[in-house]
């Protein structure tokens, strides 16, 4: 029965909050499958904003089940006041589910990813600091906690007192501070008292759900240039975004996964260190994000602005096996004179029509442009395509060519109306433009 994969198609915070609230609408459950408190999801409801970094943004529907899977790493600190947020805002939490197997993000982590970008100095990666590497190094080097471990307090001692020494050990060469496992393992102990009631075997709740016919969105966080294994490593998080990452990390099958909906916005962002084509450092670039609102829901950095790339958008396409995508933001261009679309590189005197898999390649490729007319008027209001100006409808058209596969959705403004139905069932694959 019906999985949707929410994929982000770019460096991240393309809008998949909120394209995931919209689709809410319409599914029983709503599935977050990797990462963790780095992820900033805005949702916005009528005049109110929800900022939401765990609990999955199908949230503010009371007839949802929403499920943290196990491919994710739970600050249980965060959790907890996002659940209190949402409460004390009138939200049902009652049916959210975490996975009993997602791993625990412990304070260490978060001071081992802090000290460690300071040492890294102009070599960071500019992390957002929740302690995601770490986790998830531990999950890998199988020392990390699993949600059900904060359960039972002799489990919580031996893992803790084994793990420690080597952490503290690191902390301290790096003049960082250190923990002590009596105050960790009451900490821990004081979380799953807290959390017990909504741990689940959120597999089987998948399963579950999948088997008796209802429509399951899988939630994805970060983006598909952030992948650990196909973005631009090291500058990357530690998980996998790509809608492969929703099959490992929500508790499904390949074969159950029916769509993927990539998202992507009509320009560029990057938040942190790394490669960025397309980047603009002008006026222009500064005008996208103060209108676009780009400073980053997690840290409150400033987000690198670019010109939208189709090198990686047909990149992403490929890796997701992308069936349909939700264009966010066009809005944001309105009044821009001038559209500019990367559409191959320039990289040491030749022309690459490929994202490369070589960072160091990426590093010098210089953007080879389309450029396109843009429209002066505001299009907030817009709710049919055809309402859209002609010119805004035109760079829509060639990102659709670049994509190779269907914009169903188009977002005008960060409310939820504020979307162009062009079809809600997201339709099935064109042939990929070749690439
Ligand atoms: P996510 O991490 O992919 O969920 O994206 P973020 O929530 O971090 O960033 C997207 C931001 O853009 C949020 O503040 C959204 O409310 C906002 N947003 C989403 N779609 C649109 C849109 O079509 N137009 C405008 N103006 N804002 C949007
Ligand atoms: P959402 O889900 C944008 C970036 C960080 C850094 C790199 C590694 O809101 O789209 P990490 O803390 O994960 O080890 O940092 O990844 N990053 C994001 N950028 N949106 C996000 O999430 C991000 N989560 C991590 O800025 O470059
Ligand atoms: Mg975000």
């Amino acid at each position: 029965m019906p999985a949707t994969v929410i994929v982000g198609l770019q460096w991240g915070d393309e809008g998949k909050g909120k394209t995931t609230d919209f689709l809410a609408e319409q599914v029983g459950m709503v599935v977050r499958y990797q990462g963790g408190d780095n992820a900033g999801h805005t949702v916005v409801w009528g005049d109110q904003v929800f900022k939401l970094h765990l609990v999955p943004s199908g949230v503010l529907y009371p007839h949802i089940t929403s499920v943290i899977g196990n491919g994710v790493v739970v600050n249980p600190a965060t959790l907890i006041a996002e659940l209190d947020m949402l409460t004390s805002r009138g939200i049902d939490v009652s049916r959210v589910r975490v996975s009993r197997s997602a791993h625990v993000l412990m304070p260490y982590h978060v001071a081992l990813d802090r000290a460690n970008e300071a040492r890294l100095a102009g070599e960071k990666v500019g992390t957002t600091g929740r302690g995601i590497g770490p986790a998830y190094a531990d999950r890998a080097y199988r020392i990390g906690l699993r949600m059900e471990d904060l359960l039972d307090r002799s489990v919580l001692e031996a893992r803790i007192e084994r793990v420690l020494p080597d952490k503290n050990l690191i902390l301290a060469s790096l003049g960082a501070e250190t923990f002590e496992v009596r105050a960790l393992v009451d900490q821990a102990v004081a979380w799953g008292e807290r959390l017990a009631g909504y741990l689940d075997d959120a597999t089987w709740l998948v399963q579950r759900a999948l088997a008796a016919g209802e429509h399951v969105l899988l939630e994805g966080a970060q983006g598909t240039l952030l992948d650990l294994d196909h973005g631009s490593y090291p500058f990357v998080t530690s998980s996998n975004p790509v809608a492969g990452g929703a099959a490992t990390g929500g508790g499904i099958g390949p074969l159950q996964i029916d769509e993927v909906m990539g998202v992507m916005k009509a320009y560029a962002t990057r938040v942190g260190s790394g490669p960025f084509p397309t980047e603009l450092t002008d006026e222009v670039g500064q005008g996208i994000a103060s209108r676009g609102h780009e400073v980053g829901t997690t840290t409150g950095r400033p987000r690198r602005v670019g010109w939208f790339d189709a090198v990686p958008l047909r990149y992403a396409v490929a890796v997701n096996s992308v069936s349909s995508i939700m264009l966010n933001k066009i809005d944001i261009l309105s009044g821009i004179p001038e559209i500019k679309l990367g559409v191959a590189y320039e990289v040491d005197g030749k022309r690459v029509d490929h994202w490369p898999s070589s960072g160091s390649m990426l590093g010098r490729a210089r953007p080879i442009y389309e450029t396109f007319p843009g429209w002066s008027e505001p299009i907030h209001e817009v709710r049919a395509l055809n309402d859209l100006p002609e010119n805004a409808r035109r760079y829509l058209s060639a990102l659709e060519e670049h994509a190779g596969v269907p914009i169903v959705l188009v977002s005008v403004g960060p409310e939820r109306s504020q979307t162009i139905e062009r079809a809600w069932r997201p339709m099935r694959h064109r042939p990929p433009v070749a690439v």
